[in-house]
């Protein structure tokens, strides 16, 4: 068997337990691809992973690869894979019960994977399929977010959030947009009709009869969301289930959603991409050995757009 560099973790921890080392290389299986990593992108989900946060509803077997996000080429294909040839540029969502891309190769689900977008590089295209498919799952598939609509979004100016606003505004919503007062010109930027700076101004007061409260923070922030929803309006969240009871209360719909891997959508992401419309939003970017200063900045939970590891 052949060995490719990977970060990989023998256990549950801090940032320390990223290590940069020799793994085996996956063979593409059934309906697979072997995509060559070029970029991998970083999400909160892999820090929280990492650090055993999700253990008791993701069992992992160690050592593990991190990382769901990848833009790359295909490297070889598997039986059965009709889809993508060698020497396609594809990117994709892989799915997060397998080891994932902080590494030089990864075998993918065909139906996962999209040719990527070809206005953009890899590290950019890197930065885009987990995010970007959750904030379009969030606000067209759950909560149907219409032309004419309006969309309050929390943390706009973080990985799935920019992605968000972007899309809101492709589809003809006014959006509302929350971030500190050093991120205001970047949701302008983005297309937000009414960036707040919550450190200086409580949402609740500057925004009302919203259709949809996009809720990326939970906790205090979802709780105050309620009050600026219209009748008949849906609160959607990422990180803890809106209550029932309120929603009933406040005559509103809600929904706690987990994204899927989906190779369709990301087509259709990677069409918007190539008309100018949508555009990843990338801070920085870090060789895949220094994965763990990678997480320490996700960790600060003030992220700019995306982080991603660049693979050489
Ligand atoms: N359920 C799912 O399928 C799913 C999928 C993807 C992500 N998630 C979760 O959703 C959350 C967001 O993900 P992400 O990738 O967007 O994270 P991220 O990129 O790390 O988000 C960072 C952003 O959060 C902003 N922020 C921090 N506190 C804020 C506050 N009180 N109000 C408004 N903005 C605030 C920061 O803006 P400032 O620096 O300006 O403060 C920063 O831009 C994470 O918890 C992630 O795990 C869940």
């Amino acid at each position: 068997m052949e060995n490719m560099k990977a970060v990989r973790i023998h256990k549950y921890g801090g940032p320390e337990v990223l290590i940069f080392e020799d793994a085996p290389r996956p063979e593409p299986g059934s309906a697979e691809v072997l995509i060559r990593v070029r970029a991998a992108g970083v999400n909160p989900v892999d820090w929280k992973i990492r650090a055993g946060y999700l253990k008791d509803i993701r069992p992992y077997t160690f050592p593990l690869i991190l990382g769901w996000d990848v833009s790359g080429v295909v490297q070889a294909t598997g039986p059965g894979a009709s889809k993508f040839k060698i020497g396609d540029e594809v990117y994709s969502r892989p799915d997060s019960a397998r080891n994932g891309a902080y590494a030089e190769y990864i075998a993918v689900k065909e139906f996962e994977v999209a040719f990527k977008p070809r206005s953009i590089d890899h590290v950019h295209a890197g930065a885009i399929p987990l995010a970007c498919l959750t904030a379009w799952q969030a606000i067209f598939d759950t909560a149907g977010l219409r032309a004419g609509q309006k969309i309050l979004i929390h943390a706009a100016a973080g990985g799935v959030g920019s992605f968000a606003v972007q899309l809101a505004k492709w589809k003809g919503a006014y959006v509302f947009g929350t971030a500190s007062g050093r991120n205001q010109s970047l949701l302008r930027e983005l297309g937000a009709d009414e960036p707040i700076d919550y450190e200086n101004t409580r949402f609740e007061d500057l925004v009302h009869d919203v259709d949809v409260v996009f809720d990326t923070i939970g906790g205090d922030t979802q709780e105050r969301s309620w009050n600026v929803l219209k009748k008949g309006g849906f609160l959607v969240s990422l990180v803890a289930p809106p209550s029932a009871e309120e929603a009933a209360k406040n005559g509103v719909r809600q929904a706690f959603i987990f994204m899927t891997p989906n190779g369709a959508e990301l087509t259709e992401i990677a069409r918007i991409v190539d008309s100018g419309k949508l555009k990843p939003v990338v801070e920085t970017v870090l060789p895949l050995p220094d994965a763990r200063r990678a997480h320490e900045l996700s960790q600060t939970g003030h992220t700019r757009g995306k982080i991603v590891l660049g693979v050489a």
